[in-house]
């Protein structure tokens, strides 16, 4: 197990260089895009076996296909927030701040709206509604509009395409740029996830680990809390505004 570079003292007092962020459907949540688990979220409007796994792909392809399209339309007439802009913000100004400082975001949602406002490192474990995987080329092609007609490929034709989306069951995307930014984090925060699926969920641990700071962001308390040294709760357009207004804030 690697050694903790920074003692608890040493953390709070240096600039942290690398900052790993991990954000979840929170952080979306003020743009009109339904979290997963909260009252009335996703998964109590839709049953998961139906509609997030391959065999539910397998067993009824129209079924997903046509929760796929609703969600693809659905985020098209979204926004990103200011929790979405002040992150992009704080990835921007960063590296004037602390000598080759970075800021990595590592994100569960499938939405677009990190890139929308601005953030370029920006890591999709979970895939993107916006893209389109076909399985007979493995081609993935920018994706706007409905797949439930079976629209060909645009590289190889067939009509093999399926959304861009990690289901249940499937290995998350980049996990080797997700792992290496990790290894160099000195500080990593949790923004609007429940901390209810791994291997999202086990960062934290891996981030004390290696010595790195860690904070949580959320609306309340998640699965994960006792492993961040610290937790703020609020609503993402507050907290993290507050936040990033702080660390630019502050000093060497
Ligand atoms: N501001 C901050 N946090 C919020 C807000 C808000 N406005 N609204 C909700 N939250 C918090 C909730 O308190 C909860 O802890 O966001 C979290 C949302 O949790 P989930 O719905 O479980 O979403 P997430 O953690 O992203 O789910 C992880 O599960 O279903 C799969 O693949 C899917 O990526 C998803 C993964």
């Amino acid at each position: 197990m690697a050694q903790p570079r920074r003692s608890g003292m040493m953390r709070a007092m240096a600039l942290p260089q690398h900052i790993v962020i991990l954000t979840g459907a929170g952080i979306s949540a003020e743009s009109g895009i339904d979290t997963f688990r909260d009252g009335g979220g996703l998964w109590e409007q839709h049953r998961v076996e139906d509609v997030a796994t391959p065999e539910a792909f397998e067993r009824a392809p129209d079924l997903v296909l046509r929760f796929y399209d609703m969600r693809r339309a659905a985020i098209q007439e979204r926004h990103p927030n200011a929790a979405h802009h002040w992150l992009a913000r704080l990835e921007r100004e960063w590296p004037a701040h602390v000598a080759g400082g970075s800021v990595t975001v590592v994100t569960q949602n499938v939405d677009d709206l990190h890139l929308r406002a601005g953030s370029q490192a920006v890591i999709a474990m979970h895939g993107q509604h916006l893209s389109a995987w076909c399985t007979t080329c493995d081609a993935r092609h920018r994706w706007t509009g409905p797949l439930i007609d079976r629209p060909p490929c645009p590289s190889c034709e067939a009509r093999a395409l399926r959304p861009d989306i990690v289901w249940f069951g499937e290995v998350p995307y980049e996990m080797d740029a997700i792992m290496a930014a990790m290894d160099r984090a000195d500080l990593f925060v949790s923004i609007g996830t429940s901390g209810a699926v791994y291997p999202a969920a086990g960062l934290v641990r891996l981030a004390r680990e290696i010595g790195a700071e860690t904070l949580e962001l959320n609306l309340e308390r998640s699965q994960g809390s006792a492993w961040f040294d610290e937790t703020r709760l609020g609503r993402a357009t507050e907290v993290v505004p507050a936040w990033v207004d702080e660390m630019l804030k502050r000093k060497e």
